[in-house]
Order: C-alpha cells, then sequence, then structure tokens
C-alpha cells in the first residue's frame, strides 16, 4: 500500500531516462547520416566534374539556370536575347564566368564554359 503511489514515478522516470537516450542515439544517428550524405555531396561533385568533360548539356543548363531570365525561346526577359547575341564566343564564356549587371557569375562550371559559349553562338 505504502509502495503504491511511487510505482508511477517510477515508470515515468524510466520512461524519461529511456527518452533521453533514444533520442541522443537518434542525434548519433542523423549526425552519421549527415556525414555521410556530405561525403556523398562531395563524390557528386567530382562525378559532376568528370562528367563535364563529356556529357555536358547545354541545353538541359539553359534550362535549369538560365531561363527565367533568358526567356524559354532565347529571346531575353530579365536579361537580353541570347539568340544572335554580338559577343564573341570569348565574350559569351567571360560573361558566364564572371557574371555581368544582374546576371550571376559561375552558373556554368568552368569546365563547360566552352560548350555552353559554343551552344549559344548556334542558337538561331
Ligand atoms: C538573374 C538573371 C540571369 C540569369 C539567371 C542568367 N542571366 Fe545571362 N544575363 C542577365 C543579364 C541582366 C544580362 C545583361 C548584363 C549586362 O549587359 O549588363 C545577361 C547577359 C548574358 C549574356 C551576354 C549577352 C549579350 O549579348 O550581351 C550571355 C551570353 C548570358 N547572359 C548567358 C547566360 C547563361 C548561359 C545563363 C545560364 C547559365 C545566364 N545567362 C543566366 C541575366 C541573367
Amino acid at each position: 500500500m505504502n509502495r503504491n503511489p511511487i510505482i508511477p514515478f517510477v515508470l515515468i522516470m524510466a520512461l524519461g531516462i529511456g527518452l533521453v537516450f533514444f533520442l541522443s542515439l537518434e542525434g548519433l544517428n542523423n549526425a552519421g547520416e549527415k556525414a555521410k550524405e556530405e561525403g556523398h555531396g562531395e563524390m557528386e561533385g567530382k562525378e559532376g566534374e568528370q562528367a563535364s568533360s563529356g556529357e555536358f548539356d547545354p541545353e538541359a543548363k539553359y534550362k535549369e539556370s538560365c531561363v527565367s531570365c533568358h526567356g524559354g525561346n532565347y529571346e531575353g526577359g530579365a536579361g537580353p536575347a541570347l539568340k544572335g547575341t554580338k559577343l564573341s564566343k570569348d565574350e559569351i564564356k567571360e560573361t558566364i564566368k564572371n557574371g555581368k549587371g544582374m546576371m550571376p557569375a559561375g552558373l556554368v562550371e568552368e569546365g563547360n564554359l566552352d560548350a555552353m559559349a559554343d551552344w549559344i553562338k548556334s542558337l538561331k
């Protein structure tokens, strides 16, 4: 009779300790996963660089990074039309690499600048 009121407290305490234990394990797990993800990200970066020497797709890149400013038909919008640009290939590379005015720099990886500029020059 005397011990009965204590039992719920003991149970709750055990539950609490269990919970704290569980949460800290979960935290460790998450930290591990995060480290793994970061490692994976690095690997992906390397894969990306490798891909840049081979299968870079300027059109896909355009749709991903440029379309919002240069328009769905390269007709321009927030940025000038890319179709029929008067810039030389080198100037195009320069613009993409360093940005210009409102245009952010570094949208295209260094290794892909050539392909991107060639593609822009080929737009008709
Ligand atoms: C945030 C909007 C924005 C995005 C995104 C953007 N641009 Fe631009 N771009 C501009 C603006 C604005 C200019 C004009 C800059 C100036 O002359 O001051 C410009 C200029 C250019 C020029 C020079 C054109 C000319 O004839 O003067 C090229 C080439 C170009 N952008 C290519 C790209 C490519 C390729 C991408 C995607 C990888 C891209 N831009 C993404 C806004 C953008």
